[in-house]
């Protein structure tokens, strides 16, 4: 059922700021035995197999085929030159010393001129960008760019993941809801196509499976889930799950578990790197907001659990803070109230380093959705959803946000990939009359 990895993977983003060198750099890191790829369920994660009482547990990476990290290499598309060394150097997320042992392997990688246009970035100006006369035109050198990249790479297999920035907000609409319209649109430059939606269409158009890190639509319209459908192609979205959402995710369902109300949620970050200042622009920020907010309404089901839930009130806040850089810091402050309705709060201050939490994300979902692509698995690979803050789910179909189910239906998906037993965890281990 899933075919070996043969040959090399390129993995290419979009975008090669502070996630994509820190991801990057960290990989070459791994590979030459500075350190250990924490943080990546794909590396240091295990799976149970069969009944408890057969104590198998091996690790993800030994159970399952992935492409082993040696056989990976980089490329990718940014509005600024600089290449992978200086790129992370500026990001200032990783040690100076550690980018110093890499410097040859990280000067070697250097953007390809992205597709960009200011009005999508309004915070960003960029010198290393292509021209072209329409969207479509911009697409296809996009492609021209994917062709080379693999043929100089001698790579096998391709996948892409979106390490761009934040886009304005920008809703479905016409243009979004077939193939056809979708080209029409790009022939036309109409403007609801933003540029990361263009290297979505080239990499789904090529069969190269995308997966995408931030809240912009990207592949998350019909239209793009018809062309995957149509190049049988991975897509999986959006928004990399990390600090306060992550914690979100893993506190929520505990709460609801334990039948606790909540009666407000008010979660505040203070960031400093570039995604900070380009969230700085109400219309970024917007489109982060609406990927932030869905979380608990789909962990809690405010409609079934009015006594508990109906009168939450969520607001989420992002300020730029130059000092901080990347170590965000994330407030939450939560009202819960618990039994004959007394009230509590808890508190949480994360000193939180962002890339270091989003570059396994960028690793693992690149792996995973290599995976896919040699299962013959395509359209919206939903049992990635663990990885994502707003997580792209069929029409029709609620995203799933509580992380332990993420997790499990992520497991499971590999255990049936595999020829496994799915585990449900129903295993009798107590005693009972039979009737
Ligand atoms: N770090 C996290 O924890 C985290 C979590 C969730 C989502 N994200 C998202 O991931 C993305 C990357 O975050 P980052 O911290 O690396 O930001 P960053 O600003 O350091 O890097 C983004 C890079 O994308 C480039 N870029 C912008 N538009 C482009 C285009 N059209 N084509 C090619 N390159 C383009 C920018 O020049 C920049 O170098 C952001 O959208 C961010 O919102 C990050």
């Amino acid at each position: 059922m899933v075919k070996e990895p043969q040959g090399k993977l390129g993995i290419l983003t979009p975008g090669m700021g502070a996630v994509a060198s820190t991801f990057i750099a960290g990989v070459l890191a791994v590979n030459k035995g500075i350190s250990a790829p924490i943080g990546s369920l794909s590396q240091m994660g295990r799976i149970r197999l069969g009944k408890r009482t057969e104590n198998r547990n091996p690790l993800i990476k030994d159970f399952i085929p992935l492409a082993k990290l040696d056989e990976v290499v980089f490329g990718g598309w940014d509005i600024f030159e600089d290449n992978m060394y200086e790129s992370a150097s500026n990001a200032q997320v990783l040690d100076q010393r550690l980018l110093d042992q890499l410097k040859p392997e990280l000067e070697a990688i250097k953007p390809m001129k992205a597709v960009f246009d200011k009005k999508y970035v309004k915070k960003l100006d960029g010198t290393w960008v292509k021209q072209g006369k329409n969207k479509m035109e911009l697409a296809e050198a996009l492609m021209d760019d994917i062709r080379r990249f693999k043929e100089e790479n001698n790579c096998e297999r391709l996948v892409m993941v979106w390490c761009g920035s934040t886009e304005v907000y920008t809703e479905a609409s016409d243009v979004h809801s077939s193939i056809g319209k979708l080209e029409e649109g790009l022939r036309n430059n109409d403007p609801a196509i933003p540029p990361s939606m263009i290297y979505c269409y080239a990499a789904v158009k090529m069969g190269i499976p995308y997966a995408n890190g931030a809240p912009n639509l990207s592949c998350d319209v019909p239209a793009i889930v018809e062309l995957a459908k149509q190049t049988k192609t991975p897509i999986a979205g959006k928004d990399f799950k990390t600090g306060q959402t992550l914690m979100k995710t893993i506190l929520a369902p505990g709460l609801k578990v334990r039948s606790l109300g909540i009666r407000g949620w008010f979660s505040t970050n203070i960031l400093g790197n570039r995604d900070g200042e380009v969230l700085d622009d109400p219309d970024s920020f917007k489109t982060k907001e609406v990927s932030k907010l869905g979380v608990l309404e789909q962990i809690l089901h405010p409609d079934e659990n009015p006594e508990l839930y109906k009168n939450l009130y969520h607001k989420v806040r992002i300020n730029y803070y130059p000092p901080h850089g990347d170590n965000k810091e994330g407030w939450d402050n939560i009202d819960i109230f618990g039994w004959l309705g007394y009230g509590m709060q808890i508190k949480i201050d994360f000193l939180c380093r962002d890339s270091i939490l989003a570059a396994p994300i960028v690793l693992d979902l690149a792996l995973f959705l290599d995976l896919a692509g040699r299962s013959d698995l395509y359209g919206i690979q939903e049992w990635l959803s663990f990885y994502f803050k707003s997580p792209q789910a069929a029409e029709g179909l609620k995203p799933q946000h509580d992380i332990f189910v993420q997790n499990e239906k992520l497991l499971n998906t590999l255990r049936h990939l595999m020829g496994e037993d799915l585990i449900t965890h129903l295993g009798m281990d107590y005693y009972y009359d039979e009737q």
